[in-house]
């Protein structure tokens, strides 16, 4: 089966061409992420404007890895079915999506696939993103063993998941207020880095001049920065989360060394380095108690979050020195942060088509499942 995905819940306006949930046929993101750096943020209107140019182009790139033809041609010859993102999101920006595949579904007669946003981001880790090898298409899929429990960490969701196959979904818990990926924009913004995120932190903390024991987060070490930094909720026994102490905390800090003229780039390095720490210490440690009380065989992360190196690196070594028998899974950079790829896998593995006169956005779209 053949998808056209379509996303656009942010500031991405994304499209791509999956086969059976699995092989990447194609997959184009235009984002207008560096028009809003001046606005030190995400601004809805400037998002969904830039959108509503760009989807047109974006899908028909997509379906060029078919040629040339036009783009009511190339669906009705090759495609079998248009899925959506139509929640959670910005509405301006679903509605570009929304509309399009709506459209596109009506002048084709192809079935249109409603997608949540949220849930669809753990199928990035069902993609085979090895382009070259489509013989091995479906390798990725074939090693997840489940149960897996599978963590979301994106821009505005901390959630957990427990995974009883690539179709059964059973939502175990969430963040209570901010999520680790608005506590590392946060955060950032704390520091002086404007619009970039938990990539900018990351990077900070790479280029720093902190003792090679710091950098990069290559090593795993008992050793703390100087500067420490709470973390919330870790041990506590629900499936939970909380982030916005977290930011709290960090906005004293700051204060505090301002006041004592000590903000500067040593200790904005050590900062950064703490609260990746601290947001990645809390993720480890509440997915690795999922998984003993859920004997899970597989742990999954995904959402732009998931692109994190120390976090990658300290599931890791938590599952090493344990040795714990289970498999992690992660996607690559590329497929973490929002793209229509992994619209597209979520569509092929748990979406039903619907009339497309039913289809509409819903910003608050809920993920409890
Ligand atoms: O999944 P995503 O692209 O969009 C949403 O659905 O929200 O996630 C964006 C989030 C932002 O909060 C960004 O700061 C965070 O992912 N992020 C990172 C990294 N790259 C992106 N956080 C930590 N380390 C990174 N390398
Ligand atoms: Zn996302």
């Amino acid at each position: 089966m053949t998808i056209l995905a379509i996303e656009s819940s942010c500031d991405e306006t994304a499209a791509a061409v999956i086969k059976d949930g699995t092989e990447i046929l194609s997959n184009v993101v235009a984002s207008s992420t560096a028009m809003h750096e001046k606005w030190g943020g995400i601004v809805p209107e400037v998002a969904s404007r830039e959108q509503l140019k760009t989807i047109l182009p974006v899908i028909t790139e997509a379906l060029q890895c078919y040629g040339n033809e036009d783009l009511k041609n190339t669906i009705e010859n090759h495609i079998d079915a248009i899925a959506v993102t139509v929640g959670p999101g910005l509405i301006g920006s679903l509605l570009i999506g929304v509309e399009t595949a709506k459209t596109l579904s009506f002048v084709t007669g192809k079935p249109i696939i409603p997608v949540n946003h949220v849930l669809a981001h753990m199928y990035a880790n069902f993609l085979d993103s090895n382009r070259e090898s489509s013989s091995r298409a479906t390798a990725r899929n074939n090693n997840i063993q489940f149960p897996a429990i599978s963590l979301v960490v994106s821009g505005g969701h901390t959630e957990l998941f427990l995974m009883k196959d690539e179709k059964e979904l059973q939502w175990l818990g969430g963040t209570i207020d901010d999520a680790a990926g608005e506590a590392f924009d946060k955060s950032a913004r704390l520091l002086g880095f404007g619009h970039g995120g938990g990539k900018a932190i990351e990077n900070a903390i790479k280029n720093s001049e902190l003792p090679s024991r710091f950098a990069q987060g290559k090593r795993i070490t008992n050793e703390k920065s100087h500067i420490q930094l709470p973390r919330p909720m870790m041990h506590d026994d629900s499936y939970n989360f909380s982030f916005s102490g977290l930011k709290t905390a960090i906005l004293r800090e700051v204060q505090k060394l301002k006041n004592q003229q000590k903000f500067n780039d040593s200790t904005i390095q050590q900062l950064a380095y703490e609260v990746q720490e601290a947001i990645t210490d809390v993720l480890v440690s509440k997915t690795i108690r999922a998984v003993k009380l859920n004997n899970a065989k597989s742990i999954l992360i995904s959402g732009g979050v998931a692109s994190n190196i120390r976090l990658r690196e300290k599931f890791l070594s938590e599952i090493n020195d344990k040795r714990l028998q289970i498999n992690f899974f992660c996607p690559p950079i590329e497929f973490c942060t929002d793209n229509a790829a992994y619209i597209g896998s979520y569509a092929f593995f748990r979406g039903k088509p619907e009339d497309w006169h039913t289809i509409t956005a819903i910003p608050d779209l809920n993920v409890e499942v």
